[in-house]
């Protein structure tokens, strides 16, 4: 069994064996999902990728200035499709510092993440792009460190962090510290609080692609453990948690259902408008952004918004 695969066991016996039942985030961007979450991203809904793209069309020069990398490390990369406008900043001849000498991304859609590798390196011929398979919370060793990597700009943008748990994020946080020399620069992508009907329209879409992304992690039970889903009986339901400040997107089971999912030797049986949680995504605010890099062993450099507030980029150093 490969690694991912006693990885998504792992996380089916543990989320699916239990109640409350859980499913981690990560297992919805295989390539199928990640190619859905792209769909997602030029939703009229859904505004934190434009919003964030705003950000570093009118600031990445400055970004690149304040951090003088010679690597760009991007977490969770997917597409790399914003991260262009970083790279063009950070690779411009006409910059004070001396050109990027190298990206790394990092990502566990491995399609996605080759594709985008191939795009970059075109792009830019002089730079060594060398992408990493891996997910951001477990593999964060395999990035590269030392004299000819140099300085690095280790960027996690769209709020991917949004996706954790509050206690995961601290985890997170202090386990990529702990992966960063002092003056290595960390960059933070996160979406704000805002009125709940734009967060609920961002996450429920009319098109219903978000329903379509949600659902296509029982797709990958079903493949990956030959589970036996009924994609048909299940309805998704996004909601908004008020007192925990995030989205909760959940699968609702339309009737009884029995669901073998062999491959974890596990079998569930659901009731009618059982939940099963998908995906969270937490909306911050600034100070909330700012105590969290301190409690982590970041000090913030600058903090970014658009012009609406919708979105903040930190550029943070480890101190
Ligand atoms: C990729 C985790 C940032 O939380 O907004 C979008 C994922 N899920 N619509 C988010 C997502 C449903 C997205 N992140």
């Amino acid at each position: 069994m490969s690694t991912a695969t006693e990885a998504l066991v792992a996380d089916v016996r543990r989320g699916l064996g239990a109640r409350p039942l859980r499913l981690p985030p990560r297992w919805l961007y295989d390539d199928v999902g990640s190619d859905l979450f792209d769909q997602i991203t030029r939703l009229p809904e859904y505004y934190p990728t434009e919003a964030e793209r705003a950000i570093l069309a009118a600031h990445a020069p400055a970004i690149a200035d304040a951090c003088d990398a010679a690597t760009l490390v991007e977490l969770g990369s997917g597409t790399s499709d914003k991260t262009r406008l970083l790279l063009d900043a950070l690779t411009d001849p006409g910059r004070s510092h001396g050109p990027l000498r190298r990206f790394v991304p990092l990502d566990v859609a491995e399609a996605t993440l080759q594709d985008a590798a191939v795009r970059i390196a075109e792009r830019h011929p002089g730079l060594e792009v060398t992408p990493v398979v891996g997910d951001f919370t477990t593999h964060l060793a395999r990035l590269p460190r030392g004299p000819e990597v140099g300085r690095r700009v280790v960027a996690f943008l769209g709020s991917t962090i949004g996706n954790l748990y509050v206690e995961e994020r601290g985890a997170f946080l202090g386990a990529l510290a702990d992966s960063l020399d002092p003056g290595e620069w960390l960059l933070l992508g996160t979406d704000l609080l805002k009125p709940v009907e734009r967060l609920v329209a961002a996450y429920d879409d009319a098109g219903g692609v978000t329903e379509r992304f949600v659902l296509n992690t029982l797709r990958v039970l079903n493949r990956e453990l030959g589970a036996d889903f009924d994609l048909d009986a299940f309805s998704y339901a996004p909601l908004w948690d008020p007192r925990l400040g995030r989205m909760d997107l959940r699968l609702r089971s339309d009737r009884p259902q029995h669901v073998r999912i062999p491959g974890a030797g596990l079998e569930l049986d659901l009731g009618s408008g059982e939940e099963i949680q998908v995906e969270i995504s937490t909306k911050f605010s600034p100070e909330g952004v700012a105590d969290e890099l301190a409690g982590a062993g970041f000090a913030v450099e600058t903090a970014w918004t658009d012009a609406p507030g919708d979105f903040a980029l930190t550029l943070a150093r480890r101190v």
